[in-house]
C-alpha cells in the first residue's frame, strides 16, 4: 500500500506548539479573554467530540449524514471528480459516503486530506488504503485555514470538501479569507462541497451545545487541560463552568468558560500570569448558523457560485455545492 500513500510534512515539528503558544498569549491577554476552538482536539477532545456527535441533542452530524446518504450519488454525478480534497481530516463515515458514490460512478482515483495532526492523517489514511484498494491517498500536515497552498495538484478534477459545519467556527472576516483561499486553489470544473448548520430556534440550538449529560461541558473544559499539559499552566479546571448562549444578532452559538472564583493562572511556557475575576468568562468557540441566502452571498463574495443546495428533511442543516 505504501506506493499508494504519501505524507507531506511541510510544517516545522514544533509548529503546533508555537501556534498554541501564540494563540494562548494573544487570547488570554485580550479583553475579554478568548481561546480558539482548534485546541479542543487532542486525543481526549477528539473522543469527546465523537461522543457529542452521538448525543440526542446534537443533531448536526446526523442531519449532514442524512443529506449525504440521500444525495451522494447526485453529488458524484454532478462533480465527476477523480480527487476528493478534504479540509480537516475526515476518516468518517460521511466522507466514505462520498468516496463510495464516486467509486460507483467510476471516477474516483485519489483522496487528499490536510490536517494539523499527522497521527489523525495516518490513522485515516491506513483505513482508507485498506478499504479502497485502488485509491491513492495524499496526506498533508498543515492548517486548513492557512496552508491550502501546500495541497498537491494532480491536474485532475477535484471536489473540495469542508463538512461538519466547521466553517461556523470562523468569524465572518475569517470565513471570507478562508473561502477566498479555497477559491484560489480551484480550477474550472472543480467543485466545493460545504456543510453549514442552519439558523433555528434557540430551544433546539442551545441544548445542542449544552447537553444534559455534560459531554459538551467536558469538551469545553478540555482546552484548559490541553494548556495545562502542553504549556505547564495551572488552570483550576473544575472551577470553570460551561456556558452556551445564542447570540441572536450575530446568529451564532457562543461557548464560554466561566470561573466561579477568582483565580490567578500561571502559564510556565509563556512566563505569563493571568488574573481571572470571580464570575469572569472567556469565549472558547463561536458556532455560526446560516441561511441559504447568506451562504450564497458569502460564496459569491469569494467568486464561487452556489449551484446546488440540499437540506435534511427537517431543514436543520444545509449542504452546498459551489463552483468557480
Ligand atoms: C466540529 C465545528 C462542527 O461547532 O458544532 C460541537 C464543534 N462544539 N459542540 C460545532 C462543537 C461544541 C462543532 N464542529
Amino acid at each position: 500500500t505504501s506506493d499508494r500513500f504519501t505524507l507531506t510534512e511541510h510544517l516545522p515539528p514544533d509548529f503546533a506548539e508555537q501556534a498554541l503558544r501564540a494563540d494562548v498569549r494573544t487570547g488570554l491577554t485580550a479583553t475579554p479573554k478568548t481561546l480558539p476552538p482548534k485546541w479542543f482536539y487532542d486525543a481526549r477532545g477528539s473522543e469527546l467530540f465523537e461522543q457529542i456527535t452521538r448525543l440526542p441533542e446534537y443533531y448536526p452530524t446526523r442531519a449532514e449524514r442524512e443529506i449525504l446518504a440521500r444525495e451522494a450519488a447526485e453529488i458524484a454525478a454532478s462533480a465527476e471528480s477523480s480527487t476528493v480534497v478534504e479540509l480537516g481530516s475526515g476518516s468518517s463515515e460521511k466522507t466514505r459516503l462520498l468516496l463510495d458514490a464516486l467509486d460507483t460512478a467510476g471516477t474516483l482515483r485519489r483522496y487528499v486530506a490536510i490536517d494539523v495532526s499527522a497521527a489523525a492523517l495516518t490513522d485515516a489514511a491506513s483505513a482508507l488504503l485498506r478499504d479502497y484498494p485502488d485509491l491513492e491517498v495524499n496526506a498533508v500536515v498543515g492548517d486548513f485555514d492557512s496552508h491550502l497552498d501546500r495541497l498537491p495538484d494532480s491536474g485532475d478534477r477535484r471536489l473540495f470538501v469542508f463538512l461538519g459545519g466547521t466553517i461556523g467556527n470562523f468569524a465572518p472576516p475569517e470565513r471570507r479569507r478562508f473561502l477566498t483561499a479555497v477559491r484560489a486553489r480551484m480550477r474550472p470544473g472543480d467543485a466545493f462541497l460545504l456543510g453549514t448548520d442552519l439558523v433555528k430556534s434557540p430551544d433546539v440550538l442551545v441544548p445542542a451545545y449544552d447537553d444534559a449529560a455534560g459531554v459538551t461541558a467536558e469538551f469545553n473544559r478540555n482546552v484548559l487541560r490541553v494548556i495545562n499539559r502542553e504549556l505547564g499552566a495551572d488552570f483550576a479546571v473544575e472551577a470553570f463552568e460551561h456556558v452556551a448562549v445564542w447570540d441572536a444578532r450575530n446568529e451564532w452559538i457562543e461557548m464560554r468558560l466561566r470561573t466561579r472564583e477568582a483565580q490567578r493562572v500561571h502559564i510556565a511556557a509563556l512566563d505569563l500570569e493571568v488574573a481571572f475575576g470571580a464570575g469572569e468568562s472567556m469565549r472558547t468557540e463561536i458556532s455560526a448558523k446560516f441561511r441559504r441566502a447568506g451562504v450564497a452571498a458569502e460564496l459569491d463574495a469569494a467568486d464561487l457560485a452556489l449551484t446546488r443546495w440540499w437540506t435534511d428533511a427537517a431543514g436543520r442543516f444545509g449542504l452546498s455545492l459551489a463552483r468557480p
